[in-house]
């Protein structure tokens, strides 16, 4: 077969590959799936208004972010259980952005330990490292419950021991690169004080088939399970106190309710000197708190419309998100992104990076590692395209003007 032209494609071909119940579960979101569909048909509201005699004959795609160039304004979303999709998961996702100079975001309920993803990384990139990949976690209600899994995304103890107890010199070399190993920020998903009501895992739970398990949970959270497992289980329950008294039975804390801006970012500063990333942010209101409590970056995202259904899509939200942060923190946005000008559009609505979610499992499903490069590098090719077609060299150089919205010019 061909390889795939558009990410669409890619789709089609994981959907074919994958039992209906897998690409269900990946593909699906809350209740009536508005703001799944929300998400993608925003975009088709939004058009490019191009400049020509520009000298396009030399467009650079890359972006700068936390002082780290990356070849594209376009890294990888936090996505659980990649090892469902097939192949070796999270690994080869974590080979294939390694391998193009791309940023990736690790989901805490992954089936790979944070520690092997970051080895692939480092084996990957053979001395020459590329943007840092960074960690999303969801927080305990006791702060101090999630902090061995923050140590362990640090990175401090997280290469074997034998790495250090060589001749002088290479371990000089080794206890240097056990710091750089760590991953750079925390990625903190805040849209999910309780989870979305997805209604595909209420009717046919996904449950982790023997020899598959979530590493980084399952280590420093006793009584974590699944979240399928967890799903089914809250999700069924008739009333809102079953639930509750469901949730204090289990002893479950991996999404904690009771968080608040007073305390999140003060405590999490006390216990990590990572960046912080606040995954989940759709109002200006929330923006501008996020600044002024000292997050270093926000994601425009609604879970790719997992959680709330009847929000607007993350491509809707932009604006007011970005007017509000008004350049106090880089601005990151996910949802539906799918083509190159997509990309475009959040990057000239105030986005500073974008992340796709989906597309990267269905890389995997279709072809493993060499699936998710694919799905990069058509992304890549249709930004390069859509930047030189409308006049622009640089990322610098995409701004709020080259873009109209449907319905609003006369039509
Ligand atoms: C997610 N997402 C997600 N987010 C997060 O913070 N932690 C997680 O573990 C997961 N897990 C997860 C699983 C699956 C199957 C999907 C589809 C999504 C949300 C994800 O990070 C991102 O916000 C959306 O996927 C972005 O939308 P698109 O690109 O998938 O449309």
């Amino acid at each position: 077969m061909a390889d795939p032209l558009t990410l669409d494609e890619v789709e089609a071909a994981a959907k074919k590959s994958l039992p209906s119940k897998i690409y269900d579960f990946y593909a699906s979101g809350a209740d009536g799936q508005r703001a799944v569909a929300r998400n993608r048909h925003a975009f088709s509201r939004l058009f490019i208004r191009p400049r020509v005699l520009q000298d396009v004959s030399d467009v650079d795609t890359s972006v700068e972010l936390f002082g780290v160039r990356s070849a594209l304004p376009v890294g990888i979303a936090p996505s659980a259980m990649q090892r469902l999709a097939g192949g070796d998961g999270e690994i080869d996702v974590a080979k294939a952005a390694a391998g193009m100079g791309l940023n990736l975001t690790l989901s805490s309920q992954s089936t790979s330990s944070l520690e092997d993803v970051m080895q692939a990384k480092i084996d990957t990139e053979k001395g020459f490292p590329g943007p840092p990949f960074w960690m999303q976690i969801y927080l305990h209600d006791d702060i101090q419950k999630s902090v061995p899994l923050i140590r362990r995304a640090e990175g401090k103890y997280s290469l074997p021991q034998y790495r250090l107890v060589k001749v002088h010199y290479t371990s000089i070399l080794t206890i240097f690169k056990s710091t750089a190993a760590g991953y750079q920020a925390l990625v903190l998903t805040v849209d999910t004080p309780v989870l979305g009501n997805r209604l595909a895992e209420r009717k046919e739970a996904v449950v982790l088939p023997k020899g598959l398990s979530l590493p980084n949970l399952e280590k420093t959270t006793p009584g974590a399970k699944p979240q399928p497992s967890i799903n089914r289980q809250f999700m069924n329950v008739r009333s809102a106190a079953e639930a509750k008294a469901l949730r204090a039975a289990s002893g479950s804390k991996m999404h904690s309710a009771s968080l608040t801006w007073e305390r999140t970012i003060t405590e999490l500063r006390k216990v990590t000197k990572m960046k912080i990333i606040l995954k989940g942010i759709m109002t200006a209101e929330d923006a501008a708190l996020s600044v002024q409590y000292g997050a270093d970056a926000i994601i425009v995202s609604n879970h790719g419309g997992r959680q709330l259904d009847e929000t607007c899509s993350t491509i809707e939200a932009l604006p007011e998100v970005s007017v509000a942060v008004n350049g106090a923190l880089p601005v990151i946005i996910d949802g539906g992104v799918r083509t190159g000008a997509d990309v475009f559009k959040c990057l000239a609505l105030g986005a500073d990076f974008v992340l796709v979610g989906r597309p990267a499992l269905w890389g995997l499903a279709y072809d493993g590692c060499r699936g998710v490069e694919t799905v990069m590098h058509i992304l890549e090719r249709e930004l390069s395209r859509t930047m030189a077609l409308a006049g622009v060299r640089s990322v610098k150089e995409i701004s709020r003007g080259m873009l109209g919205v449907a319905n609003r010019n006369g039509f």
